[in-house]
């Protein structure tokens, strides 16, 4: 083969620039001299955006290269137009660097050294300086809020355990405690997000702010942990199931009294039990929907649905539970791009459905729903499924991609069959710690952007928006119509 046949083979690791480099990198890139913004970087080449599209480049195109970082040059050279993949908004454009290459070891050191002297020189204050005083006050508070009941909590912990006192009657102490801190944290909730509405009005100062409430405020959280779970993001963004069974579980957890009342607080946050209530109102729209199928195909028929996102699909081992038993079979289809949370959803409802012996099945599908929009659900027919929802998930999709899976999940409905879209209602009036202390960042739509979700439907979509009984998501509703 010789060394060009393997040198083919080898693909240097390309690396997202916001993964790779510091926000305060501000990295540059010129191409004959116009800037355009960097997508990736690999050892030999890189790739870049182009909003007005494809038009201009051509394959083979040879260009100058200039990339700066922290407004220091760090690679200036010639490179050739490798890939043009057009998308959505305008074209992804590789290039091939045809002379030298990027070091991203050192470019990532640079970075860091940069940091560091930026940091050394006054960064505390520079820092402050950022944010707006009405925001740093509400820091403030919070921090007040939770170093006075930490000291108190931990001080009468010590005590009734010096006296003898049962893991109940610290269950007991926590539920009192609980209830007196809830309100006044809820309503600190509720100012600081007045107060972030009104003055954090640019990027520049949400990210000062978010960079500020963390350096202070995070580091006290940890030992809590719906908190810790929350901030550091194990499974990624919307990837936590493991979150949405605290919220379902709703129990005290945590080492000390005190992270057990905070942890009950973050779980009965109102966004937190929006998704109690947005559970129990899906479970209802499946037992609709059931009935409606029976009715209309008769005892032996076969009941689909299909579940995107499913985390622990807690709304279909609690309808397995509490219907028991039906004609007929029902098909539950649950999928998520996270094997542990297909794991955590087969045992629930396998348990339920054994206990009762309910005629159910339940085929798992480990997919993201990037593959469902480029190739379908596997083993499943267009216009198979009865009923198809998805909650949690939207949430994090902006809006044009969104409609793409919108469309492609209307595709799997069967005619006369419903799905369901949920999406957090916008604005939040408790934004303020899933935002900044969670630094848990999620898409809150009105009634129209979520209207707009479903604008590349069919104009024979029957469509209707309303809010669960919690008030904190709204449901797209979708009838497709009956064939003929
Ligand atoms: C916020 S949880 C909601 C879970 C469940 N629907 C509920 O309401 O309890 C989001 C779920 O979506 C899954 N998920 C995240 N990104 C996904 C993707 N790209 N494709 C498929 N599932 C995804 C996660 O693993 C997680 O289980």
């Amino acid at each position: 083969m010789g060394s060009l046949g393997r040198a083919m083979f080898y693909r240097p690791e390309r690396q997202r620039v916001r993964e790779l480099l510091s926000r305060d990198s501000r990295p540059k890139l010129l191409i004959n001299g116009s800037e355009f913004p960097i997508f990736d970087l690999s050892m030999n080449g890189l790739s870049f955006l182009t909003p007005n599209g494809a038009g201009e480049w051509s394959l083979g195109k040879t260009i100058d290269l200039e990339l700066l970082l922290h407004n220091e040059p760090i690679y200036h050279g010639t490179a050739h137009v490798a890939r043009i993949e057009p998308g959505p908004r305008g074209a992804r454009i590789g290039v091939g660097l045809m002379t030298g290459f990027l070091d991203l070891p050192e470019i990532r050191r640079r970075d860091d050294q940069k940091l560091l002297e930026e940091q050394l020189d006054n960064g505390a204050t520079d820092q402050l300086a950022k944010v707006p005083a009405a925001f740093r006050e509400k820091v403030s508070e919070f921090l007040h809020f939770y170093q006075y009941y930490r000291r108190a909590l931990d001080f009468h912990e010590r005590r009734f355990r010096a006296e003898g006192a049962t893991d109940q009657d610290l269950l007991e102490f926590a539920q009192r405690a609980f209830e007196a801190l809830c309100g006044p944290y809820y309503q600190l909730d509720r100012e600081a997000t007045a107060v972030a509405r009104k003055y954090i009005t640019d990027r520049e100062t949400l990210v000062a702010a978010k960079e500020y409430t963390e350096t202070v405020l995070a580091p006290l959280m940890l030992d809590i942990p719906f908190a810790n779970r929350a901030y550091l993001k194990p499974l990624g963004y919307p990837g936590d199931y493991q979150v949405m069974r605290y919220y379902y579980n709703k129990s005290f957890e945590g080492d000390s009294v005190f992270a057990k009342v905070l942890h009950r607080i973050g779980i009965e946050h109102p966004l937190a039990n929006g998704v109690c209530t947005r559970k129990d109102f899906i479970r209802e729209l499946i037992g609709r929907e059931h009935d409606r199928v029976l009715s209309e195909r008769g005892d032996a028929c076969e009941f689909r649905v299909a579940i995107l996102g499913c985390g622990p699909a807690r709304e279909v081992s609690e309808y397995v539970a509490e219907r028991r038993n039906w004609p007929g079979t029902a098909i539950f289809t649950l999928i998520d791009q996270e094997e542990e949370a297909l794991g955590v959803a087969f045992r629930a409802c396998k348990r339920e459905i054994g206990r009762f012996d309910s005629p159910a099945q339940l085929d798992l599908l480990n997919l993201s729903f990037v593959q469902m929009i480029s190739e379908g659900v596997p083993l499943h027919d267009p216009e198979s499924q009865d009923y198809v929802y998805c909650t949690g998930l939207f949430d994090y999709i902006k809006t044009r991609r969104a409609q793409g899976l919108i469309c492609a999940l209307y595709d799997l409905v069967a005619p006369g069959g419903l799905m369901s879209l949920g999406n957090a209602i916008g604005p939040p009036e408790c934004w303020w710690t899933a935002e900044f202390l969670g630094d848990w960042t999620m898409i809150y739509r009105t009634r129209k952007e979520v209207e707009e979700l479903g604008a590349t439907l069919p104009d024979t979509a029957v469509r209707e928006v309303v809010a669960e009984p919690g008030n904190a998501y709204f449901f797209l509703n979708v009838r497709k119509p009956k064939a003929g």
